[in-house]
């Protein structure tokens, strides 16, 4: 189950019998690797208590919507922002029913509405209860809208019927969680993401930088690795963990980064360019540290870097090639000639002028430009974002290798 490696779920327990099998599905997430919030319903914490749930999740369980101190901490528009998954089990007939009218009314229905996360159900009740017109009425209704099921099973039930409305296995369950994040997209294949800034040295202990984090970059070999591709990442200087299945190679300069980038390019169907690479350099990189003189104006001289994207772009074979614009004004026009210029398959543009969205932040909203087509992609994380423009590059590769 690596897949669940530091993913983030929220699993909301409503009020049932089969509540305490909750505590072992916890467990379960966590030793996957999971990073689980719990969620109760005022009704399951008779069946099972919070004390249980916070010391096997190693995390505070929410409980209330109208909670000053809960609101404080982690709020539920922060929790359903926070999650990549929202997993509910055991889902009552009643919670079902109360999600499928939209309604609001408690800390789990109203987290339901706020996320953009996938929300997964796994119903338990009373066999008779599931078959109940207004049960399945209500079950159609979210299918509809993109939640997915999983289960019931079938079988005995703790009020002695036999019969569909069993909750499935713990283990079951932890399964089909960690298989929401795999959606095989790109199995067999193989893609280069370039990442972060890079230092163009002027001396041993200044250079030319940006303020790139490598938080896209990263985010986007994450949601690679988990479409089922080979991922190999070229960062620049940054301070984020290499991603797990990723093979990282760190480089500094844009050079380096071209050369990484360049070798074992025969094995890369698709090659990414997020980094936020220096377009020039030191004419020369002084040996010892430059030394204050006298005069008030200091001149550099800088040397073009050369265009590592475009340069990929322009090999024979060509992989399919992705690059980025990051623009302070006239976003989309000037992604466009990018996309001609440099020329690329796709090209994915950001307004760097605004501070909280693109350099060094967490979210982002970015348009992804085609020669064909145009598609943004609202605000969100750069994790679900990542996922969002992984998805959307497999389908245009797909198309394109056809
Ligand atoms: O790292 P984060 O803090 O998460 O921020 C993400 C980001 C804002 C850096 C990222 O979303 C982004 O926009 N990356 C590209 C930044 C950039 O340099 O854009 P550009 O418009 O100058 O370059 C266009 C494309 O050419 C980019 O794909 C760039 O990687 C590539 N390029 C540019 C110059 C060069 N010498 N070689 C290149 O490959």
């Amino acid at each position: 189950m690596q897949r669940l490696t530091n993913k983030r779920i929220i699993l909301g327990i409503t009020g049932g019998i089969a509540a305490y099998k909750s505590a072992e599905l916890t467990r379960l997430l966590k030793n996957a690797g999971a990073d689980v919030r719990v969620v109760m319903t005022p009704a399951s914490t008779e069946f099972i208590t919070p004390l249980t749930l916070q010391a096997l999740s190693g995390n505070t369980v929410h409980l209330h919507l109208l909670n000053a101190e809960a609101e404080a901490g982690m709020g539920h528009i922060e929790l359903a922002k926070w999650a990549d998954l929202v997993l509910i089990a055991p889902g009552s007939a009643n919670f079902i029913s109360r999600l499928a009218a939209g309604q609001g009314d408690d800390l789990l229905t109203t987290l339901c509405l706020a996320t953009d996360a996938p929300i997964c159900i796994a119903p338990a009740m009373n066999q008779a209860m599931w078959r109940d017109a207004g049960t399945q009425a209500n079950t159609n209704l979210l299918t509809n809208r993109g939640i997915k099921l999983f289960g019931p099973g079938v079988g005995e039930q703790a009020c002695g019927d036999n019969g569909p409305g069993r909750m499935l296995e713990p283990e079951e369950i932890a399964n089909l969680t960690a298989s929401q994040f795999n959606s095989g997209q790109l199995t067999g294949k193989t893609v280069f993401i370039t990442a972060g800034p890079t230092r163009e040295a002027l001396d041993p202990v200044r250079y030319i930088s940006n303020h790139s984090s490598g938080k896209m970059g990263y985010a986007l070999a994450e949601a690679a690795i988990e479409a089922g591709a080979k991922v190999k990442l070229i960062s620049g200087p940054v301070t984020l963990p290499a991603p797990e299945r990723v093979k990282t190679v760190k480089v500094e300069s844009a050079q380096e980064m071209l050369a990484a980038s360049l070798q074992d390019l025969a094995l890369c169907d698709i090659f990414i360019a997020a980094a936020a690479v220096a377009d020039y350099r030191p004419t020369a990189v002084a040996e010892h540290k430059i030394k204050k003189g006298s005069e008030e104006i200091m001149e550099l001289h800088l040397v073009k870097n050369p265009d590592i994207v475009a340069t990929i772009a322009n090999t024979e074979p060509k992989p399919f090639t992705i690059g980025f614009a990051a623009e302070t004004q006239d976003v989309l026009n000037y992604a466009r000639s990018k996309l001609e210029r440099k020329n690329l398959d796709m090209i994915i543009a950001n307004d760097v002028s605004r501070t909280d969205i693109g350099f060094n932040s967490d979210e982002n909203t970015v348009t992804i430009v085609t020669d064909t087509s145009t598609e943004t992609l609202p605000q969100t994380s750069k994790r679900k974002l990542a996922i969002q423009l992984i998805n959307q590059i497999a389908i245009q590769y797909n198309k394109h290798d056809i």
